[in-house]
């Protein structure tokens, strides 16, 4: 059997699978967050030790045959976090997140042409070299004791295998990997007054970065000789999950988050886009990303305003989608990353009416998020687009909103039937690959297809001209808000 571990932000989870990649089980163990000062976003890394021990000890309790068999172990985990690390190997202040801010001013000293040229990517706040800027500025005497800086999920491996070891796909989004090159840039690190001897080792996310420590195989009943995956970034782990492995091919994510991923056979970046180009978990392989901040969050927030569950707010609209409304909305609740990189920006509802009704605010959220969506895909410019989408997460129950997305993004939409396919599943399959060193192609496949969705063509032209409109209304709202 195999185990997935995905570290994420409100929780970490196990899934374990079978070798025929049945789900034997999982669990989840809650995380916390700490929001000390405005704009940070703090974790404690011996929390996720915690939770992952735990984790452990219920699915041995629950699959105690199945889970004696474990052979290999994938990882999986939120990214860009900084995992700072003094000589003894323990870290020397909480980690910081992905979502803290504070090091918004050394984002903006870090990116410049020389940044972009060599990562591929604008250094976001967000990233982790500014965290580390921003440490070396504001807490000088720790930043002198750090002796390596490790994502996340990579300070998990250091305590489930001794060894320091990353993979391409989280380390393409630390603005210290020469992103092409699949290696660090010594050049980047000097930026931020380090070194290669600050970093862990590279692996691919399909290969092995170590075995399970012998005292911890005992502790948990394992066999000796457990193979840890390289695994991914949680984007990369996701798209494993839903088999995402092949050029062309790219899955829209309706989380909190949207997400638009697709898989490249090359290394292709359009930073000026603020579109991510990342590795991808699967060698020879990258990923162009981009992101939306609030997107399924979008339908909570309206949720919460009229209190009426998501569920029932897109089910009042039936399945036939009807013409673009007119009220507009743009859908940024929490700032915007692709393609505005703008943390500043908030969100807007226009061309209310006496008889809006609710229905009708309803359509304008799903239809501003699904503008919002086409300009990701939008930001990829000339490059070929995914001819299919594979929707995930919670916005992809609802048909409605499924059907408008074709048809917005002019591209077909496939619905995985039941089941999990997330990143913990995909993280598990690495774990496949990493001990029996199967073809990443015969482990990495696509889910079975429920449902598929073709864009509407009578209404293509008429969603264009509204993604249009909502277009112009950013640098409108951008010099009002100024
Ligand atoms: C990706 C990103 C998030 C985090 C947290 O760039 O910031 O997806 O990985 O989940």
């Amino acid at each position: 059997t195999y185990l997935g571990l995905d570290l994420g932000t409100s929780s970490l989870k196990a899934l374990l699978i079978d070798e025929d990649q049945a789900v034997i089980g999982s669990v989840s163990v809650p995380l916390t967050v700490e929001r000390p000062h405005f704009g940070w976003s703090e974790q404690n890394p011996q929390s996720w030790i915690v939770a992952c021990e735990a984790a452990m000890q219920e699915l041995h309790a629950k699959h105690g045959q199945e889970f004696a068999e474990i052979a290999g172990v994938g990882l999986s985990g939120h990214m860009h976090g900084a995992t700072v690390l003094g000589a003894d190997g323990t870290p020397l202040r909480p980690c910081i997140l992905w979502n803290d801010t504070r090091s918004h001013e050394e984002a903006k000293g870090l990116d410049d042409a020389e940044a972009r040229a060599i990562t591929g990517n604008i250094v976001f706040p967000g990233f982790t070299a500014p965290k580390l800027a921003w440490m070396r500025k504001h807490e000088p005497r720790l930043f002198d004791l750090a002796r390596c800086v490790l994502l996340p999920k990579d300070y998990l491996r250091l305590w489930l295998t001794g060894e320091a070891v990353s993979e391409m796909s989280d380390a393409a989004g630390t603005s210290w990997l020469d992103t092409g090159r699949r290696d660090w840039s010594e050049r980047m690190l000097e930026r931020t007054g380090l070194t290669r001897e600050h970093m862990p080792s590279l692996v691919e996310g399909t290969e092995a970065s170590g075995e399970l420590r012998p005292i911890l195989a005992e502790k948990f009943g394992l066999k000796p000789g457990v193979i840890v995956a390289g695994g991914g970034g949680d984007n990369a782990a996701s798209a494993c999950g839903v088999g995402v492995a092949a050029p062309g091919t790219g899955f829209l994510s309706l989380g909190t988050s949207g997400v638009l991923f697709t898989a490249t056979a090359g290394y292709d970046p359009v930073p000026e886009t603020a579109l991510h180009t990342f590795c991808h978990a699967i060698p020879g392989l990258w990923h162009q990303m981009g992101v939306t901040l609030s997107a399924a969050g979008c339908m909570d927030w309206l949720s919460k305003l009229l209190k009426e569950e998501p569920a029932a707010l897109t089910g009042a609209l039936g399945e036939t989608i009807a013409e673009p409304g007119r009220p507009i909305f743009l859908p940024y609740l929490s700032g915007e990353r692709t393609p505005h990189n703008d943390a500043d920006i908030r969100g807007v509802l226009t061309g209310i009416e006496s008889d809006t009704s609710r229905e009708a605010m309803t359509r304008a959220v799903l239809e501003g998020v699904a503008y919002s969506m086409r300009d990701c895909l939008d930001a990829a410019g000339e490059k070929p687009k995914p001819q299919r989408l594979i929707a995930v997460g919670a916005g992809s129950r609802s048909a409605y909103w499924l059907q408008l997305m074709a048809t917005v993004l002019e591209t077909e939409i496939a619905l995985p039937a039941a089941g999990d396919f997330g990143a913990a599943f995909g993280a598990a399959r690495l774990g496949i690959t990493a001990a029996t060193g199967a073809d990443p192609k015969s482990v990495i496949k696509e889910p079975p297809v429920a449902r598929t969705f073709e864009p509407v063509a009578d209404k293509i032209d008429a969603f264009r001209a509204a993604h249009q409109r909502y277009k112009a209304l950013y640098p409108a709202i951008k010099q009002a808000m100024a």
